[in-house]
Protein backbone atom coordinates (compact mmCIF):
# COMPACT_ATOMS: atom_id res chain seq x y z
CA UNK A 1 0.00 0.00 0.00
CA UNK A 2 1.30 3.50 -0.48
CA UNK A 3 2.11 5.64 1.70
CA UNK A 4 -0.17 8.85 2.08
CA UNK A 5 3.01 11.07 0.86
CA UNK A 6 3.73 8.93 -2.33
CA UNK A 7 -0.49 9.02 -3.05
CA UNK A 8 -0.01 12.91 -2.64
CA UNK A 9 2.86 12.89 -4.98
CA UNK A 10 1.31 10.75 -7.42
CA UNK A 11 -1.75 12.66 -7.90
CA UNK A 12 0.14 16.64 -8.30
CA UNK A 13 -1.12 17.94 -10.94
CA UNK A 14 -1.23 21.46 -12.57
CA UNK A 15 -4.20 23.11 -14.96
CA UNK A 16 -2.41 21.71 -17.80
CA UNK A 17 -4.92 20.39 -19.78
CA UNK A 18 -8.14 21.46 -17.95
CA UNK A 19 -11.34 23.40 -18.96
CA UNK A 20 -11.71 26.15 -16.88
CA UNK A 21 -14.98 28.34 -17.06
CA UNK A 22 -14.02 31.55 -16.03
CA UNK A 23 -17.44 33.96 -14.73
CA UNK A 24 -15.93 37.36 -14.59
CA UNK A 25 -17.94 39.12 -12.15
CA UNK A 26 -18.51 43.36 -12.31
CA UNK A 27 -15.74 44.90 -9.97
CA UNK A 28 -12.77 46.91 -10.66
CA UNK A 29 -10.26 43.35 -10.56
CA UNK A 30 -11.99 42.27 -13.96
CA UNK A 31 -8.76 43.53 -15.21
CA UNK A 32 -6.95 41.18 -13.20
CA UNK A 33 -9.02 38.29 -14.55
CA UNK A 34 -7.42 39.01 -18.29
CA UNK A 35 -3.87 38.82 -16.89
CA UNK A 36 -5.26 35.13 -15.31
CA UNK A 37 -6.59 34.10 -18.63
CA UNK A 38 -3.19 34.45 -20.18
CA UNK A 39 -1.31 32.42 -17.45
CA UNK A 40 -3.73 29.75 -17.04
CA UNK A 41 -3.42 29.61 -21.11
CA UNK A 42 0.31 29.57 -20.52
CA UNK A 43 0.01 26.33 -18.52
CA UNK A 44 -2.07 24.88 -21.07
CA UNK A 45 -5.68 25.21 -19.91
CA UNK A 46 -8.66 26.16 -21.64
CA UNK A 47 -11.18 28.84 -20.54
CA UNK A 48 -14.27 29.90 -21.26
CA UNK A 49 -15.37 33.23 -20.30
CA UNK A 50 -18.48 34.14 -19.28
CA UNK A 51 -19.24 37.91 -18.25
CA UNK A 52 -21.65 39.18 -16.03
CA UNK A 53 -23.80 42.83 -17.38
CA UNK A 54 -21.93 44.37 -15.19
CA UNK A 55 -18.58 43.24 -15.97
CA UNK A 56 -19.06 44.45 -19.32
CA UNK A 57 -18.52 47.43 -17.43
CA UNK A 58 -15.01 47.28 -16.65
CA UNK A 59 -13.48 44.58 -19.49
CA UNK A 60 -15.14 44.79 -22.43
CA UNK A 61 -16.46 41.77 -24.48
CA UNK A 62 -14.13 42.03 -27.30
CA UNK A 63 -11.08 42.15 -25.11
CA UNK A 64 -12.03 38.50 -23.45
CA UNK A 65 -12.51 36.98 -26.45
CA UNK A 66 -9.51 37.98 -28.10
CA UNK A 67 -7.19 37.24 -24.94
CA UNK A 68 -9.42 33.95 -24.55
CA UNK A 69 -9.65 32.69 -28.20
CA UNK A 70 -13.20 31.62 -27.33
CA UNK A 71 -16.55 32.80 -27.82
CA UNK A 72 -17.23 34.75 -24.45
CA UNK A 73 -20.98 34.36 -22.97
CA UNK A 74 -22.96 36.63 -21.54
CA UNK A 75 -26.70 35.86 -22.36
CA UNK A 76 -28.77 33.50 -20.56
CA UNK A 77 -31.00 33.77 -23.57
CA UNK A 78 -28.87 33.16 -26.53
CA UNK A 79 -30.87 31.31 -29.10
CA UNK A 80 -28.34 29.75 -30.91
CA UNK A 81 -26.42 27.61 -27.98
CA UNK A 82 -30.15 27.83 -25.40
CA UNK A 83 -30.93 24.95 -28.45
CA UNK A 84 -28.35 22.49 -26.57
CA UNK A 85 -29.60 23.54 -23.56
CA UNK A 86 -26.53 26.05 -23.66
CA UNK A 87 -25.78 27.24 -19.60
CA UNK A 88 -26.16 23.61 -18.32
CA UNK A 89 -23.26 22.07 -21.18
CA UNK A 90 -21.15 25.71 -20.75
CA UNK A 91 -21.49 24.23 -16.20
CA UNK A 92 -21.21 20.85 -17.21
CA UNK A 93 -18.00 20.23 -19.80
CA UNK A 94 -15.55 21.83 -17.31
CA UNK A 95 -13.29 20.48 -15.12
CA UNK A 96 -13.49 23.82 -12.45
CA UNK A 97 -15.24 26.61 -12.04
CA UNK A 98 -13.48 29.88 -11.27
CA UNK A 99 -15.69 32.88 -10.26
CA UNK A 100 -12.90 35.84 -10.48
CA UNK A 101 -13.77 38.81 -9.26
CA UNK A 102 -16.37 37.01 -6.49
CA UNK A 103 -18.40 40.24 -5.80
CA UNK A 104 -20.67 40.71 -3.18
CA UNK A 105 -23.52 40.55 -4.88
CA UNK A 106 -22.75 37.42 -7.13
CA UNK A 107 -21.81 35.45 -3.77
CA UNK A 108 -25.08 36.45 -2.38
CA UNK A 109 -27.05 34.71 -5.29
CA UNK A 110 -25.09 31.62 -5.19
CA UNK A 111 -25.41 31.66 -1.52
CA UNK A 112 -29.05 32.18 -1.69
CA UNK A 113 -29.63 29.85 -4.83
CA UNK A 114 -30.61 32.91 -7.44
CA UNK A 115 -30.32 32.05 -11.13
CA UNK A 116 -31.10 35.34 -12.96
CA UNK A 117 -28.69 35.79 -15.26
CA UNK A 118 -25.96 33.87 -17.26
CA UNK A 119 -23.35 33.43 -14.01
CA UNK A 120 -25.67 32.72 -11.52
CA UNK A 121 -27.84 30.21 -13.46
CA UNK A 122 -24.62 28.35 -14.61
CA UNK A 123 -23.55 28.29 -10.63
CA UNK A 124 -26.55 26.83 -9.94
CA UNK A 125 -26.96 24.24 -13.02
CA UNK A 126 -22.92 22.99 -11.86
CA UNK A 127 -21.75 20.01 -10.54
CA UNK A 128 -18.17 20.65 -11.13
CA UNK A 129 -16.27 22.08 -8.02
CA UNK A 130 -16.64 26.13 -7.88
CA UNK A 131 -13.29 28.53 -6.50
CA UNK A 132 -14.30 31.83 -5.64
CA UNK A 133 -11.63 34.82 -5.54
CA UNK A 134 -13.42 37.66 -4.20
CA UNK A 135 -12.77 41.36 -4.72
CA UNK A 136 -14.82 44.20 -2.92
CA UNK A 137 -14.38 47.00 -0.72
CA UNK A 138 -13.46 45.94 2.59
CA UNK A 139 -16.96 46.99 4.55
CA UNK A 140 -18.55 44.86 1.81
CA UNK A 141 -16.53 41.91 2.65
CA UNK A 142 -16.90 42.93 6.62
CA UNK A 143 -20.98 42.99 6.30
CA UNK A 144 -22.55 40.18 8.34
CA UNK A 145 -24.50 39.75 5.27
CA UNK A 146 -21.25 38.79 3.38
CA UNK A 147 -19.85 36.97 6.06
CA UNK A 148 -23.08 35.01 6.72
CA UNK A 149 -23.16 34.18 2.70
CA UNK A 150 -19.19 33.02 2.49
CA UNK A 151 -20.47 30.45 5.46
CA UNK A 152 -23.38 29.35 3.30
CA UNK A 153 -21.07 29.04 0.12
CA UNK A 154 -18.08 27.22 2.82
CA UNK A 155 -20.73 24.29 3.72
CA UNK A 156 -21.69 23.97 0.51
CA UNK A 157 -18.63 23.31 -0.47
CA UNK A 158 -17.31 26.26 -2.41
CA UNK A 159 -13.55 27.17 -2.51
CA UNK A 160 -12.14 30.41 -2.07
CA UNK A 161 -8.59 32.29 -2.77
CA UNK A 162 -8.15 35.23 -1.33
CA UNK A 163 -9.14 37.87 -0.53
CA UNK A 164 -5.96 39.98 -0.07
CA UNK A 165 -5.19 42.34 2.72
CA UNK A 166 -4.32 46.15 1.04
CA UNK A 167 -5.14 49.53 -0.62
CA UNK A 168 -8.45 49.09 -3.01
CA UNK A 169 -9.44 51.07 -5.58
CA UNK A 170 -11.50 53.16 -3.38
CA UNK A 171 -9.15 54.13 -1.63
CA UNK A 172 -9.69 52.38 1.77
CA UNK A 173 -7.38 49.41 2.89
CA UNK A 174 -8.07 46.34 4.28
CA UNK A 175 -9.27 42.90 3.20
CA UNK A 176 -11.29 42.82 0.22
CA UNK A 177 -8.28 42.65 -2.69
CA UNK A 178 -8.67 39.71 -5.01
CA UNK A 179 -5.92 37.56 -4.77
CA UNK A 180 -2.93 38.20 -6.86
CA UNK A 181 -3.20 36.31 -10.91
CA UNK A 182 -0.48 33.98 -9.77
CA UNK A 183 -1.91 32.95 -6.48
CA UNK A 184 -5.26 32.24 -8.28
CA UNK A 185 -3.04 29.87 -10.85
CA UNK A 186 -1.59 28.15 -7.77
CA UNK A 187 -4.95 27.79 -6.50
CA UNK A 188 -6.40 26.68 -9.73
CA UNK A 189 -3.81 23.77 -9.90
CA UNK A 190 -4.63 23.05 -5.98
CA UNK A 191 -8.01 22.13 -6.87
CA UNK A 192 -6.38 19.51 -9.85
CA UNK A 193 -4.14 18.07 -6.71
CA UNK A 194 -7.27 17.64 -4.70
CA UNK A 195 -8.28 15.28 -7.33
CA UNK A 196 -7.21 12.04 -7.57
CA UNK A 197 -6.65 11.91 -3.88
CA UNK A 198 -7.43 8.33 -3.51
CA UNK A 199 -5.35 6.70 -5.93
CA UNK A 200 -3.55 3.97 -5.19
CA UNK A 201 -6.11 3.58 -2.59
CA UNK A 202 -8.48 -0.03 -2.39
CA UNK A 203 -11.95 0.50 -1.50
CA UNK A 204 -14.95 -1.72 -1.67
CA UNK A 205 -18.30 -0.23 -1.89
CA UNK A 206 -21.38 -2.73 -1.01
CA UNK A 207 -24.78 -1.35 -2.70
CA UNK A 208 -28.22 -2.07 -3.68
CA UNK A 209 -31.19 -4.43 -2.04
CA UNK A 210 -30.74 -8.42 -1.86
CA UNK A 211 -33.03 -10.73 -3.27
CA UNK A 212 -33.85 -13.27 -1.01
CA UNK A 213 -35.01 -15.94 -2.54
CA UNK A 214 -38.36 -17.93 -1.35
CA UNK A 215 -38.12 -20.83 -4.35
CA UNK A 216 -36.36 -19.97 -7.46
CA UNK A 217 -39.10 -17.85 -8.84
CA UNK A 218 -40.07 -15.51 -5.81
CA UNK A 219 -37.89 -13.75 -4.02
CA UNK A 220 -38.13 -10.98 -0.71
CA UNK A 221 -36.54 -7.68 -1.66
CA UNK A 222 -36.91 -4.22 -0.77
CA UNK A 223 -37.05 -0.76 -2.26
CA UNK A 224 -33.49 0.12 -2.31
CA UNK A 225 -32.39 1.61 -5.92
CA UNK A 226 -28.47 1.36 -5.31
CA UNK A 227 -28.42 4.98 -6.44
CA UNK A 228 -26.60 6.52 -3.70
CA UNK A 229 -23.81 3.32 -3.65
CA UNK A 230 -23.36 3.76 -7.21
CA UNK A 231 -22.92 7.52 -7.32
CA UNK A 232 -20.17 7.12 -4.33
CA UNK A 233 -18.63 4.03 -6.41
CA UNK A 234 -18.07 7.02 -9.17
CA UNK A 235 -17.16 10.07 -6.66
CA UNK A 236 -14.69 7.62 -5.17
CA UNK A 237 -13.73 6.27 -9.14
CA UNK A 238 -13.16 10.57 -9.91
CA UNK A 239 -10.79 10.83 -7.00
CA UNK A 240 -8.42 7.96 -8.16
CA UNK A 241 -9.36 5.04 -5.81
CA UNK A 242 -9.20 1.32 -7.16
CA UNK A 243 -13.40 0.56 -6.29
CA UNK A 244 -14.72 -2.96 -6.02
CA UNK A 245 -18.40 -2.54 -6.54
CA UNK A 246 -20.34 -5.50 -5.29
CA UNK A 247 -23.96 -4.60 -6.43
CA UNK A 248 -27.38 -6.76 -5.79
CA UNK A 249 -30.30 -6.47 -8.03
CA UNK A 250 -30.01 -2.47 -8.13
CA UNK A 251 -31.88 -0.43 -10.83
CA UNK A 252 -29.34 1.81 -11.67
CA UNK A 253 -26.14 0.97 -13.89
CA UNK A 254 -23.00 0.90 -11.75
CA UNK A 255 -20.57 3.45 -12.99
CA UNK A 256 -17.70 2.08 -15.68
CA UNK A 257 -13.88 1.61 -14.38
CA UNK A 258 -15.00 0.31 -11.75
CA UNK A 259 -14.99 -3.29 -10.70
CA UNK A 260 -18.27 -4.83 -10.58
CA UNK A 261 -19.20 -8.00 -8.59
CA UNK A 262 -23.19 -8.54 -9.31
CA UNK A 263 -25.06 -10.76 -6.20
CA UNK A 264 -28.05 -11.58 -5.44
CA UNK A 265 -28.41 -12.54 -1.93
CA UNK A 266 -26.73 -11.59 1.51
CA UNK A 267 -24.83 -14.41 1.31
CA UNK A 268 -23.36 -14.22 -1.66
CA UNK A 269 -22.70 -10.17 -0.71
CA UNK A 270 -20.72 -11.53 2.19
CA UNK A 271 -18.93 -14.02 0.56
CA UNK A 272 -17.99 -11.44 -2.48
CA UNK A 273 -16.91 -9.07 0.62
CA UNK A 274 -14.63 -11.39 2.01
CA UNK A 275 -13.15 -12.34 -1.15
CA UNK A 276 -12.69 -8.67 -2.01
CA UNK A 277 -10.76 -8.04 1.06
CA UNK A 278 -7.97 -6.63 2.45
CA UNK A 279 -9.16 -3.08 1.81
CA UNK A 280 -8.23 0.50 3.00
CA UNK A 281 -11.95 1.60 2.96
CA UNK A 282 -15.05 -0.20 3.19
CA UNK A 283 -18.47 1.71 2.31
CA UNK A 284 -21.44 -0.46 3.03
CA UNK A 285 -24.44 0.93 1.35
CA UNK A 286 -26.09 -1.78 0.69
CA UNK A 287 -29.48 -2.64 1.83
CA UNK A 288 -29.08 -6.11 3.20
CA UNK A 289 -32.16 -7.93 3.83
CA UNK A 290 -31.67 -8.82 7.04
CA UNK A 291 -33.45 -12.53 7.20
CA UNK A 292 -33.46 -14.92 4.51
CA UNK A 293 -36.14 -18.07 4.13
CA UNK A 294 -34.78 -20.65 6.22
CA UNK A 295 -34.65 -23.25 3.36
CA UNK A 296 -35.76 -21.70 0.10
CA UNK A 297 -37.51 -24.64 -2.10
CA UNK A 298 -35.77 -25.22 -4.86
CA UNK A 299 -38.79 -26.07 -6.77
CA UNK A 300 -41.38 -23.63 -7.38
CA UNK A 301 -43.99 -23.53 -4.72
CA UNK A 302 -47.51 -24.98 -5.25
CA UNK A 303 -50.85 -24.06 -4.23
CA UNK A 304 -52.20 -26.16 -1.61
CA UNK A 305 -55.71 -27.36 -0.46
CA UNK A 306 -54.00 -28.50 2.48
CA UNK A 307 -53.22 -24.45 3.59
CA UNK A 308 -50.85 -21.58 2.79
CA UNK A 309 -47.00 -22.08 2.95
CA UNK A 310 -45.45 -20.86 6.13
CA UNK A 311 -42.06 -19.21 5.66
CA UNK A 312 -39.23 -19.53 8.38
CA UNK A 313 -36.95 -17.32 8.64
CA UNK A 314 -32.79 -17.06 9.16
CA UNK A 315 -30.64 -14.32 10.38
CA UNK A 316 -28.14 -13.17 7.57
CA UNK A 317 -24.82 -12.76 8.31
CA UNK A 318 -24.38 -9.07 9.57
CA UNK A 319 -21.35 -7.96 6.38
CA UNK A 320 -20.75 -4.76 8.26
CA UNK A 321 -20.61 -6.23 11.58
CA UNK A 322 -18.48 -8.83 10.64
CA UNK A 323 -15.93 -6.46 8.87
CA UNK A 324 -15.91 -3.40 11.40
CA UNK A 325 -14.94 -6.11 14.24
CA UNK A 326 -12.28 -8.05 12.50
CA UNK A 327 -9.29 -8.50 14.55
CA UNK A 328 -6.76 -8.94 11.64
CA UNK A 329 -6.81 -7.24 8.99
CA UNK A 330 -9.41 -4.66 9.45
CA UNK A 331 -9.68 -2.09 6.91
CA UNK A 332 -8.47 1.65 8.33
CA UNK A 333 -12.06 2.87 7.87
CA UNK A 334 -15.14 1.33 7.88
CA UNK A 335 -18.40 3.49 7.07
CA UNK A 336 -22.09 2.06 7.65
CA UNK A 337 -25.32 3.52 5.93
CA UNK A 338 -28.35 3.35 8.86
CA UNK A 339 -31.73 4.03 6.85
CA UNK A 340 -34.14 5.45 9.51
CA UNK A 341 -37.96 6.18 9.87
CA UNK A 342 -37.36 7.42 13.05
CA UNK A 343 -35.25 9.03 15.72
CA UNK A 344 -32.70 9.31 13.15
CA UNK A 345 -29.52 10.23 14.80
CA UNK A 346 -30.34 8.44 17.84
CA UNK A 347 -30.44 5.18 16.56
CA UNK A 348 -27.74 5.51 13.87
CA UNK A 349 -25.70 7.21 16.54
CA UNK A 350 -26.08 3.55 18.92
CA UNK A 351 -25.95 1.54 15.55
CA UNK A 352 -22.14 2.92 15.21
CA UNK A 353 -20.99 1.64 18.23
CA UNK A 354 -23.07 -2.02 18.09
CA UNK A 355 -21.68 -2.68 14.92
CA UNK A 356 -17.97 -1.28 15.18
CA UNK A 357 -18.03 1.33 12.57
CA UNK A 358 -15.83 4.08 12.09
CA UNK A 359 -19.00 6.13 10.11
CA UNK A 360 -22.68 6.16 10.07
CA UNK A 361 -24.48 7.92 7.16
CA UNK A 362 -28.00 7.79 8.55
CA UNK A 363 -30.56 9.12 6.67
CA UNK A 364 -34.24 9.27 7.37
CA UNK A 365 -36.41 7.09 4.80
CA UNK A 366 -40.11 7.44 5.31
CA UNK A 367 -42.03 7.53 2.29
CA UNK A 368 -42.83 11.15 3.08
CA UNK A 369 -39.28 12.33 2.22
CA UNK A 370 -39.19 10.63 -1.13
CA UNK A 371 -35.05 9.51 -0.72
CA UNK A 372 -35.53 5.83 -0.88
CA UNK A 373 -35.36 5.39 -5.12
CA UNK A 374 -35.18 9.64 -5.31
CA UNK A 375 -32.86 11.88 -6.87
CA UNK A 376 -31.94 13.44 -3.78
CA UNK A 377 -30.81 12.42 -0.15
CA UNK A 378 -30.24 14.31 3.17
CA UNK A 379 -27.86 12.86 5.40
CA UNK A 380 -26.24 12.93 8.94
CA UNK A 381 -22.36 11.58 9.29
CA UNK A 382 -22.00 9.93 12.57
CA UNK A 383 -18.59 9.79 13.54
CA UNK A 384 -16.64 10.03 16.72
CA UNK A 385 -16.86 13.85 16.56
CA UNK A 386 -20.46 13.63 17.06
CA UNK A 387 -23.12 13.99 14.27
CA UNK A 388 -23.08 15.97 11.37
CA UNK A 389 -26.09 17.26 9.62
CA UNK A 390 -25.70 18.25 5.67
CA UNK A 391 -28.11 19.63 3.59
CA UNK A 392 -30.50 18.02 1.12
CA UNK A 393 -28.48 17.52 -2.12
CA UNK A 394 -28.50 15.38 -4.83
CA UNK A 395 -27.25 11.74 -4.46
CA UNK A 396 -24.01 12.96 -6.55
CA UNK A 397 -23.39 15.72 -4.35
CA UNK A 398 -23.47 13.48 -1.53
CA UNK A 399 -20.87 11.04 -2.95
CA UNK A 400 -18.72 13.75 -3.75
CA UNK A 401 -18.95 15.25 -0.31
CA UNK A 402 -18.30 11.87 1.41
CA UNK A 403 -15.75 10.86 -1.10
CA UNK A 404 -13.51 13.88 0.00
CA UNK A 405 -13.95 13.38 3.26
CA UNK A 406 -12.77 9.96 2.85
CA UNK A 407 -9.75 11.26 1.30
CA UNK A 408 -9.29 13.70 4.30
CA UNK A 409 -9.41 10.68 6.26
CA UNK A 410 -7.35 8.69 4.32
CA UNK A 411 -4.91 10.67 2.24
CA UNK A 412 -5.34 14.16 4.13
CA UNK A 413 -3.94 17.08 1.70
CA UNK A 414 -1.79 19.97 3.32
CA UNK A 415 -4.53 22.69 3.91
CA UNK A 416 -4.82 25.73 1.36
CA UNK A 417 -3.96 29.02 1.94
CA UNK A 418 -5.80 31.95 1.42
CA UNK A 419 -8.92 30.68 2.88
CA UNK A 420 -10.77 32.93 4.65
CA UNK A 421 -11.27 31.43 8.43
CA UNK A 422 -14.70 31.54 10.01
O1 LIG B 1 -28.63 -3.34 10.67
P1 LIG B 1 -29.04 -2.35 9.64
O2 LIG B 1 -29.57 -2.99 8.40
O3 LIG B 1 -29.94 -1.28 10.12
O4 LIG B 1 -27.67 -1.60 9.28
C1 LIG B 1 -27.43 -0.97 8.09
C2 LIG B 1 -25.98 -1.04 7.74
O5 LIG B 1 -25.48 -2.35 7.94
C3 LIG B 1 -25.74 -0.75 6.29
O6 LIG B 1 -24.46 -0.18 6.17
C4 LIG B 1 -25.80 -2.12 5.65
O7 LIG B 1 -25.09 -2.17 4.43
C5 LIG B 1 -25.15 -2.97 6.72
N1 LIG B 1 -25.66 -4.34 6.78
C6 LIG B 1 -24.83 -5.39 6.42
N2 LIG B 1 -25.29 -6.68 6.53
C7 LIG B 1 -26.52 -6.93 6.99
C8 LIG B 1 -27.38 -5.88 7.35
C9 LIG B 1 -26.91 -4.60 7.23
O8 LIG B 1 -23.70 -5.16 5.99
N3 LIG B 1 -26.93 -8.17 7.09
Amino acid sequence: MPTDAAAGVRSRQDAGGKQILLIIGGGIAAYNSLELIRRLQDQGASVTPVLTRAAEEFVTPLSVAALSGSAVHRDLFDLTSEAEMGHIQLSRSADLVVVAPATADLMAKMAQGHANDLASTLLLATDTPVLLAPAMNVRMWQHPATQRNIYLLHSDGVNFVGPNEGGMACGEFGPGRMAEPEEMVAAIAAQFSSQGRLQGRRILVTSGPTHEPIDPVRYIANRSSGAQGAALARALRDQGAEVVFITGPAEVRPPEGVEVVRVQSALEMEAAVQAALPVDVGVFAAAVADWRVASASDRKLKKSKDGLPVLEFAENPDILRSVSQMTKGRPPLVIGFAAETNDVVENATAKRLRKGCDWIVANDVSPSTGIMGGAENAVILISDQGAEEWPRLDKAEVASRLAARIADRVAPAPLAEGVPSL
